[in-house]
Parts: C-alpha cells; sequence; structure tokens
C-alpha cells in the first residue's frame, strides 16, 4: 500500500508547506500530494481559495498580487510555496500528485510538468488529480502523457467517463465511502485505487485488508 503524505505531512508541520514535505520525506512516504492554484500565471501550493485558514492573511486569493502572497507566513514562518520549489526540493526522490484545485490550473500545470519532464522528472512520478473531471479532460487534451486520478466524495466512479473519455490512471474516493465493492470494480477495470484521508489506526488497518494500492494521510508514521 503506497504512502501519499497529505499536503505533505499536515499532522506534523504546516500543510502545502516545504516543511511539510521535508517531513513526509523523512517519515517514508513513498508520494507527496498537494493542492495548486494559479495566481499571475503562476502555480501556487495552497488548499483554499482563501488565505484565512492556512496564514495570517484575509482574504481570497485572487485579491492577491504573488508578491503579496509570497510575505504572508504559512505557519511557523513557511511561505506558501510555488510548485517550482517543491518539485526542486523533493528533487525525484518520492512522486508528486499535484491536486488541480483551483480554476484554471489545467494549462499552467501541464506547461510545468511538460518543464520537469524536460528536467529529467519521470513521468511515472508525477499523477493530476482533481475533483473537477474536466479540469482533468483539460489536461489530458493539452498532454495525454501525464496520468490522471479522478476524485471522488460519495458519488460511485462513472467507468465510461474514466476508462472511455479521460483514460485515468487511479479513483481516488473517500476513506467513509470505501468498500470491496468499490475496491474491486475499479480493480477489474486496471485502475488503481488511492483513497483519503486516512488517519485513524483502524481505518488504515481497513483499507490494508481491502487491498487498496495507496492512502493518502496526514500522518504517515502511523501508516
Ligand atoms: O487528494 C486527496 C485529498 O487531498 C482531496 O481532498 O480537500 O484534502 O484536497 P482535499
Ligand atoms: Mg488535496
Amino acid at each position: 500500500m503506497l504512502i501519499f503524505g497529505h499536503r505533505g505531512a499536515m499532522g506534523h508541520a504546516p500543510e502545502n508547506t516545504l516543511e511539510a514535505m521535508r517531513v513526509a520525506l523523512e517519515m517514508g512516504v513513498d508520494w507527496v500530494e498537494l493542492d495548486v492554484h494559479v495566481v499571475e500565471g503562476e502555480l501556487v501550493v495552497i488548499h483554499d481559495g482563501q488565505v484565512d485558514r492556512t496564514t495570517n492573511g484575509k482574504g481570497d486569493l485572487a485579491d492577491y498580487s504573488l508578491a503579496d502572497l509570497r510575505e504572508l507566513d504559512a505557519g511557523n514562518g513557511e511561505k506558501i510555496p510555488l510548485l517550482a520549489e517543491v518539485f526542486d526540493f523533493i528533487d525525484r526522490r518520492v512522486g508528486i500528485n499535484v491536486e488541480l484545485k483551483g480554476a484554471h490550473t489545467a494549462g499552467p500545470a501541464v506547461s510545468f510538468l511538460e518543464k520537469q519532464i524536460e528536467k529529467g522528472w519521470p513521468v511515472d512520478k508525477i499523477l493530476l488529480s482533481s475533483f473537477d473531471h474536466q479540469l482533468l479532460l483539460e489536461a489530458k487534451n493539452l498532454n495525454p502523457v501525464f496520468r490522471r486520478a479522478a476524485l471522488y466524495f460519495g458519488q460511485k466512479p462513472d467507468y465510461g467517463f474514466l476508462l472511455d473519455e479521460l483514460q485515468a490512471y487511479a479513483v481516488h474516493p473517500f476513506v467513509f465511502f470505501v468498500d470491496q465493492e468499490l475496491v474491486d470494480s475499479a480493480h477489474t477495470r486496471g485502475l488503481k485505487v488511492f483513497v483519503y484521508t486516512v488517519n485513524e489506526p483502524d481505518d488504515i488497518l481497513r483499507m490494508r485488508d481491502l487491498k487498496v494500492d495507496g492512502i493518502f494521510t496526514n500522518f504517515p508514521d502511523r501508516v
């Protein structure tokens, strides 16, 4: 079962910061997961569309210049990282799951990832995911080489869409909705199952017993 450090290792360090990535690596993750938005054409690593919850700032990301955003404290003196900084920091030691969270992220993400491939990142250490499946389709149409995974919260995977249109690599269901039927139906169709967000020891064991392919967790050390 692969371990994805959720927003780095957000159970131990401020989420989606370089520090959270460092701790995740130290805890032996196979992958890190992070969320991206676009600000002034740059991909920035932050979960919400507002800065209030995770920084000392207030208001919408969209109302910030990139320079002002980078002045904020994202916890323990960490800055909101650029996606480029995380890629440089991780430097191929583990995979990176880029979750397209903000609008209009598909184009910038694909252009960015194409540059990373030219710089030597293996394509199998990159995974794009999103709750917005249209963004994933957009990414596929721009460059199908990047693996795609559809996030779900409760809905049943639409396998027609996933296989025929999206040509997905994986499904990412929410932990409470995962049962053997879901795992088996995805596996039968050649799709990996990576489950979010699995923090409780009982759930970690249940996912192992269901033979999911990987889990996102805030606490990689528990796994
Ligand atoms: O990608 C897995 C998980 O991060 C999806 O939910 O809201 O934590 O981004 P969220
Ligand atoms: Mg996420």
